[in-house]
């Protein structure tokens, strides 16, 4: 779990004591109407119904939304905890985040969650900053205290998890490669400079955003491991995978179906383990092409499950029921174990 959330838990004003008795009084009847909340259309700031008395308000900004797994998770959270809690994806293009942010306190939201495009700029935003936002430089779950915005990262927490869910294994005893250094690329690269793995290369389609983030993190990692940057060429990756023992795919190849893979499936041998960060119905083709080539292979599913249940306990001060979001999530996936 991310240690930087755990420290925030009981902080601010966790909001549902009161009405988690109240659901806990009325029984199991009552689950489904202080659930009617699922809304699974999308909104706009200008379009989102008036809040109402007594129920809390959450839910996922970006563009595109619509796709968003999300509400189905965390209104399976609220819903198996006995809250009275709604959650709505809402389409906030590129350049309006500014002023749509009014519109959402107006509406009544106690937090949301953050996608792209927004993260880096909803960093800016924020009037509070926790220790997992300023490492990520980004924020992918705020949550409202007053009229102030506490902003969190949740997405390298949400990854390490991830991968001791998937794998059990220390960190600190892996050759990893990171492929992609967009945000999810250098959230999970500066969570290892500062937690620590057996040696990380970077490498990114334009290869001075690896060098960039290879310049930052040096001075963090001071030596403690093996750190370095790669162009991003079939050589380069040939002699790398050689010596790797978990590859973080952080591009967005495998979002489309067509995409290419983003390694060639000949260099990928059977002792890797693989973690896109990607998810799709029926897996990535990086997974999938992992998988029959012997390695071990998983996609971004789990990750995404880990960083909405940190969310959710940032939101509600709570321990969140983690067996309700994962089945939700696996169901909204049409992935059931
Ligand atoms: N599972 C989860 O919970 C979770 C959470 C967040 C994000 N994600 C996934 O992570 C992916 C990356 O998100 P992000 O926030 O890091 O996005 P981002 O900041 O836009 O970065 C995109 C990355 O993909 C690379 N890229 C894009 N098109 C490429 C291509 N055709 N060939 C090679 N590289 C390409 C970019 O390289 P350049 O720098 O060269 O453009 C950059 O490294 C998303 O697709 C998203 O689905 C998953």
């Amino acid at each position: 779990m991310d240690g930087a959330c755990s420290r925030t838990h009981g902080k601010g004003n966790p909001p549902f004591g009161q009405l988690g008795r109240r659901a806990f009084l009325l029984g199991g009847k009552a689950f489904r109407w202080l659930n009617g909340g699922v809304r699974m259309e999308v909104f706009t700031p200008e379009s989102l119904p008036p809040p109402q008395s007594g129920r809390f308000r959450y839910g996922v900004i970006g563009s595109p939304i619509a796709h968003s797994l999300s509400p189905a998770m965390q209104l399976a959270g609220f819903q198996a905890a006995g809250l009275d809690a709604e959650y709505f994806r809402i389409e906030i293009p590129k350049d309006d985040l500014a002023k749509a942010i009014p519109r959402l306190l107006e509406a009544g939201f106690q937090g949301w969650n953050c996608t792209l495009p927004h993260k880096t700029e909803m960093f800016r935003i924020v009037t509070q900053k926790d220790p997992s936002a300023i490492e990520a430089q980004s924020v992918n779950t705020v949550r409202v205290e007053g009229r102030q915005l506490h902003g969190f990262s949740t997405d390298a927490g949400g990854w390490e998890a991830a991968i001791q869910e998937t794998w059990a294994v220390p960190l600190n005893n892996l050759q990893i490669l990171i492929l992609g250094c967009g945000g999810v690329g250098q959230s999970i690269a500066r969570r290892l400079a500062r937690s620590g793995c057996g040696s990380l290369i970077l490498m990114n389609r334009d290869p001075r955003r690896a060098e960039l983030l290879n310049l930052e993190l040096k001075p963090i990692v001071d030596g403690r491991f093996p750190l370095s940057f790669l162009p991003w060429t079939d050589a380069n990756l040939e002699t790398t995978l050689k010596k790797t023992d978990l590859i973080v795919q952080a591009t967005s190849l495998g979002l489309r179906e067509t995409d290419p893979l983003p390694i060639p499936a000949h260099f990928l041998n059977a002792k890797l383990k693989v973690y896109d960060t990607i998810y799709r119905k029926g897996f990535t083709p990086l997974v999938r092409a992992s998988r029959e080539r012997g390695c071990s292979a998983e996609d971004g599913l789990a990750m995404l499950l880990q960083q909405g249940i940190l969310s959710w306990e940032i939101w509600t001060g709570k321990t969140a029921p983690k067996a309700a979001m994962r089945q939700a999530l696996w169901q909204a996936a049409e992935r059931e174990k």
